[in-house]
C-alpha cells in the first residue's frame, strides 16, 4: 500500500521527552536521516517543490540546516551558502542577534555569500519560535538576497514561530506540524 510521503516522515521523527531540559520535548530528526527510503521521500518533497522555482542559491543554517540544505542544492545544481553562529566564518562578515529563552545568540553570513537580487530558499530543520529563522531571513535582506521562501521539516505551530515569519512577509513551507 502507498504511504504518503509527509506522513513517512512525520512517522519517522522522535520525540524525546524532557530534552535539553524538563518541559521541552525535542523533535529529533536523526531517525528521518538514518533510514534512507525516508532520507530520499523528505529531499523528494523539497526537490518537486523548488524544481520549478527559478532560485540562485541555497541558504543552510548552522547546523541541521546544513544536512537538508546541502542535499537539495546539490540536487537542484545550485550553490550553497552557510548561516553560520557567531564566530566560525573566516571571512568579512555581517551579524544579526536574535533572542533565545535565556540571553541573546547571533548568526553571521560571509559578507560576498550572495549578489543582491540573487533569489534564495532558506532551510532549516525546523522552525520553534522563529527567532533563528528570522534572523537569518533578515541578514539574507541586508545583503539584497530575494528570500523566496523558508523551509523546514518541521513546525511547532503552538511556538508560533511560522506565523511570526508570515508576519514579517515571508512565505514559509513545512513538511509537517
Ligand atoms: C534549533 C533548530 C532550529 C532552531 C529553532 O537549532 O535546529 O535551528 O533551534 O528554534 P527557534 O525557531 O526558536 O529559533 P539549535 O540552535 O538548537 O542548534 P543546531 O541546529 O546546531 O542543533
Ligand atoms: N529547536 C527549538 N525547539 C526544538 C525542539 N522542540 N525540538 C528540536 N529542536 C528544537
Ligand atoms: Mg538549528
Amino acid at each position: 500500500t502507498m504511504i504518503d510521503p509527509h506522513q513517512m516522515v512525520f512517522n519517522a521523527i522522535r520525540s524525546v521527552p524532557d530534552w535539553p531540559k524538563p518541559g521541552i520535548t525535542f523533535r529529533d530528526i536523526t531517525p528521518v536521516l538514518q533510514d534512507p527510503r525516508t532520507f530520499r521521500v523528505l529531499l523528494d518533497i523539497f526537490v518537486y517543490r523548488y524544481m520549478r522555482e527559478r532560485l540562485d542559491l541555497i541558504a543552510g543554517i548552522d547546523a541541521r540546516g546544513f544536512i537538508v540544505g546541502s542535499v537539495l542544492a546539490y540536487e537542484l545544481k545550485l550553490g550553497f551558502v552557510p548561516v553560520r553562529k557567531k564566530g566560525k566564518l573566516p571571512f568579512q562578515t555581517l551579524a544579526e542577534e536574535y533572542s533565545l529563552e535565556y540571553g541573546n545568540a547571533s548568526v553571521e553570513m560571509h559578507t560576498d555569500a550572495v549578489r543582491p537580487g540573487q533569489r534564495v530558499l532558506l532551510v532549516d530543520d525546523l522552525i520553534a519560535t522563529g527567532g533563528t529563522m528570522l534572523a537569518a531571513a533578515k541578514l539574507l535582506q541586508r545583503l539584497g538576497a530575494n528570500v523566496v521562501e523558508a523551509a523546514a521539516i518541521i513546525d511547532l505551530p503552538e511556538l508560533g514561530g511560522s506565523k511570526l515569519l508570515r508576519e514579517n512577509g515571508a512565505s514559509v513551507f513545512t513538511v509537517c506540524e
